[in-house]
């Protein structure tokens, strides 16, 4: 234990989020999003954090956790306990186009253009596409992103073992999560703490690889009956 009620996991203290820590939240999802890699694919900053991190520090600020070290965060967990409540992924997509012209913006339309082609052409090969969870038994979901510096050292796992502690106490049957199959750190850092994965991994609609193939989601689940 830390001595401001934070968790300490070396160096890196972990505690609860606060408004203050706004700005550092946005800037980290954008330097970790789509696998570290965002800035050739999503240009604009605000944007991509409105779309991964608004609900969660806006709606929800009391059920996210972030990693500080040296008084800087440089890691969070965004948690939501009731996936019925959070801002849809879809619906903020279609706020942003209105509201920040996303789809004529130059660093972002040619994602938004790519994203409608792919919907279109996965429809009609009777692919199925990414869709929001709504499980009883898993109800409640998170993001979590850290800055390389403080990766492989435990403070993933810490997190995650510190929100299904949270998800127990507040009597949550079950938490899902989404990432992309690619990210094979991310698969066995949920997977470590007792997640599994759950059904196939799902086409990402405008997303790619350098080399122009494209991602997959992977769903993984997890009750909390019992946290380890
Ligand atoms: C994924 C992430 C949250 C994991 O946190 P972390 O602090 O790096 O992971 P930990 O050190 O706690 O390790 C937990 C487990 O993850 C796995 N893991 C960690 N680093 C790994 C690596 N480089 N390669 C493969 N597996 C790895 C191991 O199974 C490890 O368990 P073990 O130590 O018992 O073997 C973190 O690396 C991260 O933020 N990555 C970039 C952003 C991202 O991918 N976010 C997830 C998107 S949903």
């Amino acid at each position: 234990m830390a001595s401001d009620g934070g968790i300490a996991v070396g160096d890196v203290v972990l505690r609860p989020y606060e408004p203050a820590d706004r700005a550092e939240v946005r800037r980290i999802c954008f330097d970790t999003g789509y696998m570290g890699e965002p800035e050739w694919q999503w240009r604009d900053r605000e944007s991509f954090a409105d779309l991964y991190t608004a609900y969660y520090t806006d709606a929800e600020p009391q059920s996210a956790i972030v990693a500080e070290r040296g008084g800087v965060v440089e890691g969070y967990l965004l948690g939501c306990l009731d996936s019925g409540r959070a801002w849809s992924e879809a619906a903020t997509f279609v706020r942003l186009l209105r509201r920040r012209w996303i789809a004529v913006r130059p660093s972002t339309a040619r994602f938004v253009w790519r994203s409608f082609a792919d919907v279109a052409r996965d429809r009609l090969r009777g692919r199925p596409l990414p869709e929001p969870v709504r499980d009883d038994r898993w109800p409640a979901h998170l993001h979590i992103d850290l800055l390389p510096a403080i990766r492989g050292r435990g403070v993933g796992a810490a997190m995650l073992r510190m929100w299904l502690a949270r998800l127990e106490d507040a009597g949550v049957a079950g938490c899902h999560v989404q990432t992309l199959a690619e990210n094979t750190r991310a698969v066995a850092a949920f997977e470590s703490v007792g997640f599994e994965r759950r059904g196939d991994p799902v086409l990402v609609p405008g997303l790619r690889t350098r080399r122009g193939a494209r991602h997959h989601v992977q769903l993984l689940t997890r009750g909390v009956a019992a946290v380890s």
